[in-house]
C-alpha cells in the first residue's frame, strides 16, 4: 500500500499555515483577547485536571490538530491498541498493558493470563507481608531488594517511593539497577542475609546489569552462610523468560510471568509491580491499577476535544513540529525539543526519570512503520526535578534562557503534606507558570528599580538583565489527591499521550532497537578489557578514539591491567 507521510497531508499543511499566522501572537495577547480562556482550555478525567490554557493554542489550533488526528486514523489506532492488534509492528506483538488493568477481566487469553498472574502476585505478596513466607532459616523477610533496570526498575521504584506512609512497617524496600557494584553494596549494607528477599526483575532475563547483580546477591547469601540448596527461598523472578530464570536457580513456583505483550516501560502493572504489592500491599496495587483503568476508559471513549491524553499528545506534536517551524524543513525545525516535568510533590521526585524512559525510549525513533526515514522531527528530551528544588537551579534557564522549554507542572489539590507546606508548594507552582507566561518587560523592570531607589543610570543598566521574556508555555496537571489511584491515572495519561504522538508520526512506540548497538559494542569492549592483547577482529572494528581510550584504561597506570 502506498504510504503518505503525515507531513504531505492537507491537515499538516493547514497547521503549518496556522502556525505561521500565530507565530507572533503572545500568550498575554491570547488571554487579553479571551477572558474565558482559562476555563476553556482545560479538561478533566477524575482525578486528573489538565490545564493547557497557558499555551499558544486557539480554537482553530485545536480544530486543526483534531483534523490531523483524524487524518492519522487515531480512533482506529486506539481501538487497535486496546483490542490487542500487533501495534508493535517490528516485534509483531500487541502492546496490551491496558489488559493488565482492565476490570472485570473478560475471557480473552490476555485477560485470563492477567487474572492468573495477578492472583499469583497478590497471594505471594500477602504471604510475605503476613510473615508466612520466610527465608532459609525461617526468618520472615525484612528487606526486599529489586534487581532490575529500565522498565524493570523505574516504575516500581517510583510507586514505592511515592507512598512511604503506606509502607509495611517491618519490610524495607531497596532498588538496585546499576551494574556498578557499589549500588548493590549500599543496599546490602542495610540488609540481613537470612531476612532478605531478592526480586530479579527482567522481562528478557538476559539483561547484563540485572544478571550481574543477581549473581552478586547469590554470592552474598552464600558468604553469609545460607545453604546452597535453600538459596531459592531468597529469590523470586518477574520475567517473560521463565526457563532462563529457572536455569539461573529461581524455583519454578517463584517465577512470576510477564507476558511478551507487555513492553518493559509499560510493565509496572504486571508482575514487575510485585515490589509494589510487597511494600505497599495488594489494595494499593489494585488502586493503582484502578486509576490507570479510569484513564484507559477515558482515553478510549472521550471525545478527542476533551480527551486528556489526546490533547497532551497533540500538543506535543504542535510544540515539536509546528512551533518555531521553518516551512521548508520538517525535521530540523526549531520546535520545542525538550519538555520539563516538574512535580510539586516531593514523593514524585522520581517521575521525571520514569517519564524519560517512557517517552524517550518510545519516541526516540527515526524510522516510520513502513521502514522509511521519518520526514518529521519526533520525540523530545524529557527532564526535570521536583519543585521547588528546580527553582533554585534550572528555572533560571526556563525563565531567561534563549530556548523555549514547555513545562508540565504537576501538583495535588488536597494537601499531600502539611497544610502550610502544601500552600507554599501551590503558590510556587502557580507563580512559576505565571512568570513563564507573563514575564516582565524592560520598562516594568526599570520602573521597579526606580521605585526601589536606584538611579536612572543604574536602572538603565540593570533593567534588561531583570526583564523576563515571558510567552513561555506550560501545562498544569492537578491530581485531586495524592493517592495510588491518582498516580495510576497520571501514569496512564502519559502512556497514552506517548501512543498518540507515535500514531501521528507513524512510528512504533513499543520497540527500542537502538539500545542494542551499545550492548553489542560493550560486549566486545568487555572482552577486550580482559585480554592481554585485544583480539584483532575487535581492534579492527574500533575507531581511533575508542582504541586510544582502551589503551588508556589498559596501560600500566590504568585500572584495567591486562593479564
Ligand atoms: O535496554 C533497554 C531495555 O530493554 C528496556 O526497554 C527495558 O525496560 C530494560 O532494558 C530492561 O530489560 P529487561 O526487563 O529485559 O531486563
Amino acid at each position: 500500500m502506498a504510504y503518505t507521510s503525515i507531513h504531505n497531508t492537507p491537515a499538516w499543511r493547514a497547521l503549518l499555515d496556522h502556525a505561521e499566522a500565530l507565530k507572533r501572537v503572545s500568550l498575554n495577547e491570547l488571554f487579553a483577547e479571551d477572558p474565558q480562556r482559562g476555563s476553556r482550555f482545560r479538561a478533566t478525567c477524575d482525578p486528573v485536571y489538565f490545564d493547557y490554557a497557558k499555551d499558544h493554542i486557539t480554537d482553530r489550533t485545536l480544530t486543526l490538530l483534531l483534523d490531523l488526528a483524524n487524518t492519522a486514523n487515531l480512533s482506529a489506532a486506539i481501538e487497535a491498541l486496546f483490542c490487542g492488534q500487533p501495534v508493535n509492528t517490528t516485534e509483531h506483538r500487541p502492546a496490551l498493558h491496558t489488559a493488565l488493568r482492565s476490570r472485570p477481566l473478560g475471557d480473552s487469553e490476555a485477560e485470563r493470563s492477567t487474572a492468573a498472574s495477578l492472583h499469583k502476585i497478590t497471594t505471594f505478596a500477602e504471604k510475605v507481608r503476613q510473615r508466612e513466607e520466610t527465608g532459609a532459616t525461617g526468618k520472615p523477610f525484612c528487606s526486599i531488594v529489586n534487581l532490575g533496570i529500565g522498565g524493570s526498575d523505574l516504575g516500581p521504584r517510583l510507586v514505592v517511593t511515592a507512598f512511604p506512609q503506606l509502607h509495611h512497617q517491618a519490610i524495607h524496600s531497596h532498588f538496585v539497577a546499576n551494574i556498578d557494584s557499589d549500588a548493590l553494596s549500599a543496599a546490602l549494607a542495610e540488609c540481613t542475609a537470612d531476612a532478605t528477599l531478592f526480586v530479579i526483575s527482567s522481562k528478557s532475563f538476559s539483561t547484563i546489569e540485572t544478571l550481574a547483580n543477581a549473581d552478586r546477591a547469590r554470592r552474598w547469601l552464600l558468604e553469609a552462610g545460607i545453604a546452597e540448596d535453600s538459596l531459592g527461598r531468597h529469590f523470586v523472578a518477574a520475567t517473560a523468560n521463565g526457563e532462563a530464570a529457572q536455569q539461573w536457580g529461581v524455583p519454578a513456583q517463584r517465577v512470576f510471568a510477564v507476558e511478551e505483550w507487555v513492553g518493559g516501560r509499560f510493565s509496572l502493572w504486571s508482575a514487575v509491580g510485585l515490589p509494589i504489592a510487597l511494600a505497599l500491599g495488594n489494595d494499593v496495587f489494585r488502586q493503582l491499577l484502578d486509576g490507570a483503568r479510569s484513564m484507559d476508559d477515558h482515553f478510549r471513549s472521550a471525545d478527542f476535544a476533551d480527551n486528556l491524553p489526546v490533547l497532551h499528545g497533540l500538543q506535543a506534536i504542535w510544540h515539536i513540529n509546528f512551533r518555531g517551524h521553518e516551512k521548508t524543513d520538517h525535521k530540523n525545525n526549531n520546535g520545542y525539543r525538550s519538555r520539563a516535568v516538574i512535580p510539586y510533590v516531593h514523593q514524585l521526585r522520581l517521575l521525571p526519570s520514569y517519564l524519560q524512559q517512557l517517552m524517550m525510549e518510545s519516541l526516540g525513533k527515526s524510522t516510520v512503520r513502513e521502514g522509511l526515514e521519518t520526514a518529521t522531527a519526533t520525540g523530545q528530551v524529557i527532564w526535570g526535578d521536583e519543585g521547588t528544588n528546580g527553582q533554585h537551579s534550572f528555572h533560571q534557564f526556563l525563565l531567561q534562557g534563549t530556548e523555549v522549554v514547555p513545562v508540565d507542572f504537576i501538583a495535588t489539590r488536597t494537601p499531600h503534606c502539611q497544610a502550610d507546606a502544601h500552600r507554599q508548594l501551590i503558590a510556587n507552582c502557580l507563580a512559576q507558570s505565571s512568570a513563564l507566561m507573563t514575564g516582565k518587560t524592560v520598562g516594568e523592570a526599570y520602573a521597579e528599580l526606580i521605585a526601589q531607589g536606584f538611579t536612572q543610570t543604574e536602572a538603565d543598566q540593570l533593567a534588561a538583565h531583570k526583564s523576563v521574556p515571558g510567552n513561555r508555555p506550560s501545562n498544569t496537571i492537578v491530581l485531586d489527591d495524592f493517592s495510588p489511584r491518582s498516580l495510576g491515572a497520571l501514569l496512564a495519561f502519559y502512556e497514552h499521550s506517548v501512543y498518540v504522538q507515535s500514531v501521528i508520526w507513524n512510528i512504533n512506540a513499543f520497540d527500542q532497537w537502538g539500545v542494542e548497538l551499545g550492548k553489542q559494542i560493550s560486549d566486545h569492549l568487555f572482552t577486550a578489557l580482559g585480554e592481554s592483547e585485544t583480539p584483532a577482529p575487535i581492534l579492527d572494528r574500533l575507531d581511533s578514539s575508542t582504541r586510544n581510550l582502551l589503551d588508556h584504561f589498559c596501560n600500566d597506570s590504568g585500572a584495567q591491567k591486562k593479564s
